[in-house]
């Protein structure tokens, strides 16, 4: 028990560390003059280094080695060693050496990044990316996997994930998905909203408003303006939300703060009991986001919550108060293949993840040279929706991801979509009369339900564990195409 409780304090202190970081990360996106950068990315950068060398001293590999010889009794202090004998195992196995020139490379081709996109190059790029695939799969034969390199990155975003459980996952999740969308073709597209001019302070105190419904707590939270929206989990009772207003529509105001909100009860419906374990936070970043696409989409653009919100939504905007919530309804569910991922419905941004995950996998793997990316990633856009990139700004160049390194990470937004369409099903089996509780505003019972069965959990259970134990059943697609097939099909009129 001793050596359990020195690990204890020990991870304590790391993950005060971390507290200090990310109220300075957070403050740095939010409030934070701009001639206080420098200073602020020093700053983060010291906090950051000493949390990292603390999590693979020599001391922090005493005291697991310590703690396994005398394992605790409990799910928690069993958790508690796996989740910091990974971090040690997997940063120890990357010498200092090469990881500082990953820094330095990523750095530098993100920056690449920028200008290439900004002016579509994409051979301004090339030789910084195929810099990056070089060190991730240098990084990956390090870290070690059984399969493919790709399984030592993937780990990082959702522990226990393989390229052989996601490839006839994402396959079968793919031909499905491209069928579905000939079939939407032949439909009738709703009518959208006419365009207006919505107030954004309207549309923040309607947010705000949107907040309180799901049981987000203010006193442990806040909300903000940020250029991107975030949720920062900085410290226990403080967990904070940013989003952004556009004049031109309040309804992806109202998106950006259900999902934020979404990730944010995750944080403040974690155990006491976990704070500064390091076992706070989500189980990975696919459960992580079925949190946010669970009051994103599955309550927020179903037709029961519109029943509910469309009276609120006119009194903060009067110019919508002739509108039918079947109508609304219809315009926050409309299916258009599209070239941008983040601009993508919830029809086809599954394929926009699936053709980059087939390309990382290649990539990683060495079946695909970084010269034949953007050729390849047009194909596909053709082949899945149907629509030719003009330039490589609007295709390969887009995302962010890859010039830093971050290979693995894609496939955690898809898990999140099908994971929520899992959790629902299980909560309407379990939640009497589960849509007449969205039509008439109660969502309290559906927020205890999620905190009962996720939130509380923290990082104690690995994804599969935790899917099995709430829904009944393993990792699945089904419930997904069944929750895709049956709300657009209604709203195509197929
Ligand atoms: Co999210």
């Amino acid at each position: 028990m001793a050596a359990l409780q020195e690990l204890r304090e020990y991870v304590r202190e790391i993950s005060e560390l971390g507290a200090a970081a990310a109220l300075a990360a957070w403050d740095q996106r939010t409030q934070m003059p701009e001639k206080g950068a420098e200073a602020r990315a020093k700053v983060v950068g010291r906090l950051e280094r000493l949390s990292f060398e603390r999590t693979i001293s020599s001391r922090m590999g005493e005291l697991l080695a310590a703690a396994e010889r005398e394992p605790g009794e409990s799910e928690v202090d069993r958790a508690l060693v796996r989740v910091w004998k990974r971090d040690y195992t997997r940063h120890r196995a990357i010498p200092p050496d090469l990881y500082q020139k990953f820094v330095e490379t990523t750095t530098r081709a993100e920056t690449v990044w920028e200008k290439a996109k900004a002016a579509s190059d994409f051979a301004m790029f090339r030789p910084h990316l195929a810099e990056v695939v070089g060190l991730v799969r240098e990084i990956a034969k390090l870290i070690g996997f059984k399969e493919s390199p790709y399984d030592a990155m993937v780990e990082e975003f959702e522990p226990g994930m393989t390229v052989a459980t996601l490839r006839p996952l994402l396959g079968d999740l793919r031909k499905e998905l491209v069928a579905f969308l000939k079939e939407l073709g032949r439909g009738t597209p709703p009518r959208e909203l006419p365009a207006g001019d919505f107030s954004l302070d309207a549309q923040r105190a309607f947010c705000r408003e949107a907040l309180q419904w799901i049981g987000y707590d203010f006193a442990a939270g806040r909300l903000d303006d940020s250029v991107h929206p975030f949720t920062m989990g900085i410290a226990p009772g403080d967990v904070r939300v940013t989003n952004r207003y556009q004049a031109s529509e309040p309804f992806s105001a109202l998106f950006g703060a259900l999902h934020e909100g979404g990730h944010a009860l995750y944080g403040q419906g974690n155990d006491p009991a976990l704070a500064w374990t390091g076992l706070t936070g989500g189980a990975s970043f696919g459960i992580h986001e079925s949190q946010s696409r669970f009051w994103e989409n599955q309550i927020g653009r179903s037709l029961p919550f519109w029943r509910f919100a469309q009276p609120h939504l006119a009194r903060h905007v009067p110019s919508l108060a002739q509108t039918k919530p079947e109508d609304i309804w219809r315009h926050v569910n409309r299916a258009q293949p599209s070239l941008i991922r983040v601009e993508a419905d919830e029809v086809t941004y599954n394929l926009h993840i699936c053709l980059r995950f087939e390309l990382e996998v290649e990539l990683l793997e060495g079946r695909l040279d970084v010269a034949a990316l953007p050729e390849r990633w047009n194909r596909a856009m053709v082949d899945y929706l149907g629509v030719t990139p003009p330039d490589d700004r609007r295709g390969v160049l887009q995302d962010v991801h890859w010039s830093g390194g971050m290979f693995g990470y894609f496939p955690s937004y898809t898990l999140g979509n099908l994971y929520a369409a899992q959790i629902t099903e299980a909560a309407e089996r379990e939640i009497p009369r589960f849509w007449d509780k969205v039509q008439t505003g109660q969502l309290t019972p559906i927020r205890e339900w999620l905190r009962e069965n996720v939130h509380r959990h923290g990082r104690v259970y690995l994804p599969e564990e935790l899917v099995k134990r709430v829904t009944g059943s393993g990792l699945s697609a089904e419930p997904f195409l069944r929750y895709v097939r049956a709300k657009y099909g209604e709203v195509y009129g197929l």
